[in-house]
């Protein structure tokens, strides 16, 4: 299992993003990725489906402490107290005691980041997270964050695929040593992209392979969702091939000014 290390924290460089997943299909999509070798669920408290990702790992037979889960607090339970609360709530529904990281899922400029960070601290230290990130930040609430964090954050969960530049905010994660988390990693399954596919072809690979690749390959992490189990098989065989160095600077000129896909309206101001 590929690892990617920030601070110490060994972290799957594959995870299953669950962000679609409900009720059964959730339970069982979960179940059967840790049955494949998966060792990295992302979910979070706005998914609505916490209940359901506790439920497939308990399902699939393989032991807590062989998978890193992650959720992220919702930015309406930033302020000091909720965000405790808002997480003893997501280990009951989990049936876990604690997370192994613990994000914030967007910066919420009407709380102090301070509090939140201290807030966040808090649960760290009451053993309810192993590890600590944020998610959803530009260049400067990074710098800001990890200056006012009292605890390291490990982890900046972004989207990044091939059709977004994310060079600045990329580049600030490494000088700050966090590690990347890259969600939508395959465009939401859109990228239907000629250079993806005919880079692919030369590897046996699909062009969605070929995006989560050219992520890993960079030292990111890559949470890509499906609720297919052949998909689950697909999105993992990433590992037993590589880019050439003129493939990774081939995907990289990919970008597009609109690449965005995620940007809801209390999102901040992105990096340009
Ligand atoms: N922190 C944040 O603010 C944030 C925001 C968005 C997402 N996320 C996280 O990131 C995870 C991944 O992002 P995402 O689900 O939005 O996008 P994604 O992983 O890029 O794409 C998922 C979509 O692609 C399809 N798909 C999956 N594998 C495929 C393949 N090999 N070929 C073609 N299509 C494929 C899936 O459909 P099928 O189900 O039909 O396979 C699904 O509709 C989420 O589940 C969530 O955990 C975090």
């Amino acid at each position: 299992m590929q690892v990617v290390e920030s601070k110490g924290v060994r972290i799957p460089a594959i995870g299953l993003g669950t962000m679609r997943l409900k009720d059964e299909t959730c339970a069982r999509i979960v179940s059967e990725a840790l049955k494949q070798g998966y060792r990295h669920l992302d979910t979070a408290q706005m998914y609505g489906n916490e209940r359901e990702v506790g439920e497939g790992l308990k399902a699939s037979g393989i032991p807590r402490e062989q998978v890193f889960v992650t959720t992220k607090v919702w930015w309406d339970k930033f302020a000091p107290g909720d965000l405790e609360n808002s997480v003893e709530e997501s280990l009951a529904k989990l049936g876990l005691s604690s997370v192994d990281l613990l994000l914030l899922h967007w910066p919420n400029p009407k709380i102090p980041y301070v509090d939140t960070l201290n807030a966040l601290a808090k649960v760290k230290r009451a053993g309810l997270t192993k590890h600590v990130g944020v998610a959803n930040n530009t260049v400067a609430l990074l710098a800001e964050a990890v200056k006012l964090s009292p605890e390291p954050l490990v982890n900046n969960q972004i989207e990044v695929h091939p059709l977004l530049d994310q060079k600045k905010i990329l580049a600030a994660c490494a000088q700050h040593g966090v590690s990347v988390t890259a969600y939508c990693p395959i465009g939401r399954g859109k990228i239907d992209n000629a250079t993806l596919d005919r880079i692919g072809a030369k590897h046996a690979k699909t062009g969605a392979q070929v995006s989560l690749r050219w992520l890993v390959q960079q030292g990111l992490i890559v949470i890509p969702g499906t609720s297919k189990e052949e998909r689950l098989t697909e999105n993992a065989a990433i590992f037993d091939f590589t880019l050439s160095d003129a493939e990774m600077a081939e995907i990289g000129t990919l970008a597009q000014p609109d690449g965005r896909i995620v940007s809801p309206p209390f999102a901040p101001k992105w990096d340009v």
